[in-house]
């Protein structure tokens, strides 16, 4: 039974006791799908499996996405073909939690310019109003979603002495209990919100939900995150609430176009930028190795997959 690896995962790969009627078929990233014979498929988010990429495979009986986010997969036509779609929840959380936090204490504190001041050789010394940045206590930590991330990304704020606030479709009572997380209208979080992370979902409902409605909702000395996907913000309105001095700053992990970046954020100093980094830790990156190809093993061998979506 032949399984192609999409993308870049030979290290995992050798890592894997492959079973023998396992034939691995490597396919590098953007080369055309050619193996019409594979019965599964190890997806990075940067392929797009659609209707025209799936009728090029007409055996498939799995995509295991190596990912959180599906987005890049067309459940909808996956699933009158029959066939399974998997991700990889769980084992990425904490990474991307983290990673939101450091996005936070970047921004907040400008580590990018502080950085730079200290390793291009202008700085001159301490200073009383050198790089001033904010601090959190006391301020509101806005989540859009609370799903695992989002509760994650809620479980390290009261370490900082912030607040909670959250919104989401479906309310989480029992959550909002253990952690004081308090909901809002959508409206009222972004008005309330110090920060506000993203931690949703790509799709219809949320695609560029931080439009530039959004932005003018929030406050001026708010800070927006985003480690989630590019397409929930609109970029253009983004740039114009930076410039505008709308919000205080912004950083970003993930990008509307990936890998493009618009070159009017590139040049903002009061946004962080990183290169869709959430999940780049090594145990991240084996824990969503190791669930993705389980996936694989047990729904070629009959079994029923260990994380399916939809
Ligand atoms: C990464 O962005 C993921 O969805 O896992
Ligand atoms: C991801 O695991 C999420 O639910 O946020």
């Amino acid at each position: 039974m032949k399984v192609l690896v999409a993308g870049p995962l030979e290290p995992f790969l050798r890592r894997t006791d492959v079973p023998p009627e396992i034939e691995v078929e490597l396919l590098p990233e953007g080369a055309p799908i050619s193996a019409g014979d594979a019965v599964a498929i190890v997806a990075m988010l940067t392929r797009h499996l659609g209707a025209a990429e799936l009728d090029r495979l007409p055996g498939l009986r799995v995509i295991a996405n190596f990912a959180v986010g599906y987005d890049n997969v067309d459940v909808e036509e996956a699933r009158r073909r029959g066939i399974t779609v998997t991700n990889t929840p769980g084992v990425l959380t904490e990474a991307t939690a983290e990673l939101t936090w450091a996005l936070i204490l970047a921004v907040t504190r400008r580590l990018p310019e502080g950085e730079a001041l200290a390793r291009g050789g202008a700085w001159t010394g301490w200073a009383p109003t050198q790089l001033l940045g904010v601090g959190l206590g006391g301020r509101v930590l806005g989540l859009l979603g609370a799903g695992r991330i989002a509760r994650s990304v809620a479980r390290r704020a009261p370490a900082f002495g912030m607040r909670i606030a959250y919104w989401s479709r479906t309310r989480r009572s029992e959550w909002e209990a253990e952690s004081g997380a308090e909901w809002r209208e959508l409206d009222e979080l972004l008005a309330v919100a110090d920060v506000l992370s993203l931690h949703l979902s790509l799709g219809p409902g949320s695609e560029r939900i931080i439009d530039e409605r959004a932005l003018r909702r929030m406050k001026p000395g708010a800070v927006l995150v985003n480690t989630a996907r590019g397409g929930l913000v609109d970029e253009a309105a983004l740039v114009t609430a930076l410039e505008g001095g709308w919000i205080r700053g912004a950083g970003l992990d993930v990008y509307a176009h990936e890998p493009t970046i618009p070159a009017a954020l590139r040049v903002l100093p009061n946004v962080v930028l990183l290169p869709h980094v959430g999940s780049a830790t090594e145990e991240a990156r084996q824990g969503m190795w190791d669930l993705a190809w389980e996936n694989v093993v047990r729904v070629i061998g009959g079994e029923a997959a260990r994380t399916p979506v939809g």
